[in-house]
């Protein structure tokens, strides 16, 4: 299988993908091997020297086996940051991510190495761990003081982990929001869907601790906003918007400061706000000029933005916020994230609350990879409106379980007084379901 890796994972013995090519240097011809280009990160190729006899040997193979730290040392120092491995003729990435998943069940679905209640407990608290270091870094910052690159690595490894094993149970937990203009939990959930989203792209895992790392430091630069603007409740006056937006150039500042970030890391941070149409900040660039990990990254920040409460606005429902990203696909965001954005988040995220076709009203309670339109839900109330004393969890995937049921639509929890946190409780705790083991 081939894999996008970051140059510095490269070992002897991983098989690198890569071209010949032929240049005229002080009149005479010479070979250079070519990194097949890192196409999906927008990184150039960038060339190695080479000698002649590795020349024929990569014409025929389409590409190179690596055998010494010298040809590693080498390629690094072409400053290219991203390769194409092949995994079926050399070595793969070492594996970090261990598959925990009980035997006696059937297998996890295509894409997760386990089941979605496995990882879930995992995932609460790799959360809670990282948003807490994450509070802790953005008031070190706004003191003045720099990034603890360690640590934020540290806690980045355990989330992309738990992404790798299965990203729904992370992404599930985005729904958990806080309501005060800027926090911690923001840059963790924009993070959380950036990675899956990378994930769902098929990234090398290899980078996605540095997707991850970058994703949650993007509004680091807000602690350098001067409060009484960071905090305003109302409209901004047109000098204090002009301070605002300079939030993404004082965030690149902050991960450059802290030093040994790529660049992919400092283009999520700059160009997190640009829209594909120009009509972003702070350079209106557009399309192809955005890096793809910054145009995933505006998705998810929007999405996140519209589905919290504000001093000025109420949260938008998930459902109308997926449709109003939806819209101005391909005008302000980039087909292929949004494509990513939906097959991350699934049609109908963990939290919403639906009606079926039986008119029974649910919420959905975990997603189904294979087909995100019949996630698991959990039942609250009859077809005749009656509440139920105990939730019934159905899998609308299973034929056997769902008898017919479809979700009809979607409805906006606050308006009809719903507390979907309490009732996912409700489900969790009490819900009644046939024996998962059977899955
Ligand atoms: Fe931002
Ligand atoms: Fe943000």
């Amino acid at each position: 299988m081939k894999k996008l890796i970051a140059a510095r994972d490269l070992r002897p013995g991983m098989f690198l993908e890569a071209d010949v090519v032929k240049d005229y240097k002080n009149g005479e011809e010479q070979s250079f091997l070519e990194a097949r280009e890192a196409v999906s990160t927008g990184d150039k190729s960038k060339r190695a020297r080479l000698t002649g006899r590795m020349n024929s040997r990569v014409e025929r193979d389409g590409g190179i086996l690596i055998t010494s730290a010298s040809q590693v040392e080498s390629l690094q120092q072409t400053g290219l940051s991203m390769i194409t491995i092949n995994s079926e003729k050399g070595d793969d990435l070492p594996g970090s991510v261990k598959p925990l998943t009980d035997p006696s069940r059937t297998p996890p679905p295509e894409g997760r190495l386990v089941h979605f209640d496995e990882e879930i407990e995992r995932a609460k608290e790799a959360r809670d761990e990282t948003t807490e270091t994450l509070r802790e870094t953005l008031q070190n910052v706004a003191l003045g003081k720099g990034v603890d690159v360690e640590k934020i690595h540290g806690a980045s490894t355990v989330i992309t982990e738990s992404i790798l094993r299965n990203m729904d149970a992370m992404v599930s937990l985005t729904r958990i929001k806080q309501h005060d203009a800027y926090t911690a939990v923001h840059c963790m959930n924009v993070c959380t869907l950036v990675v899956a989203m990378a994930q769902a792209d098929n990234v090398s895992p290899s980078i996605l601790p540095m997707i991850t790392t970058a994703a949650l430091l993007h509004d680091v630069g807000k602690t350098r906003v001067p409060l009484e603007i960071l905090n305003k409740p109302g409209r901004f006056e047109p000098h204090e918007l002009e301070e605002m937006r300079k939030h993404v150039i004082y965030s690149a500042e902050v991960l450059e400061e802290a030093g040994g970030f790529p660049e992919e890391a400092i283009a999520i941070a700059m160009q997190h706000h640009e829209m594909m149409d120009g009509s972003g900040y702070p350079h209106k660039l557009r399309g192809e000029q955005i890096h793809p990990f910054a145009r995933m990254t505006a998705v998810a920040d929007v999405y996140d933005a519209l589905t919290a409460k504000r001093i000025y606005k109420p949260a938008m429902p998930m459902y109308q916020s997926l449709l109003r990203i939806h819209k101005n696909k391909g005008t302000e965001f980039d087909d292929h994230a949004v494509n990513l954005f939906v097959k991350a988040l699934g049609a109908y995220p963990v939290g919403s609350y639906v009606e079926l076709n039986t008119r029974e009203k649910a919420v959905v309670f975990e997603p189904n990879p294979v087909d995100s339109r019949k996630p698991t839900v959990g039942i609250l109330n009859t077809s005749s409106q009656k509440d139920r004393a105990v939730p019934l969890v159905v899998d609308l995937g299973l034929r056997s379980e769902a008898e017919g049921r479809e979700i009809a639509k979607v409805l906006d929890p606050h308006r009809l007084n719903v507390d979907v946190e309490k009732a996912l409780q409700r489900i969790e705790r009490k819900g009644e379901r046939r024996d998962r083991r059977r899955r």
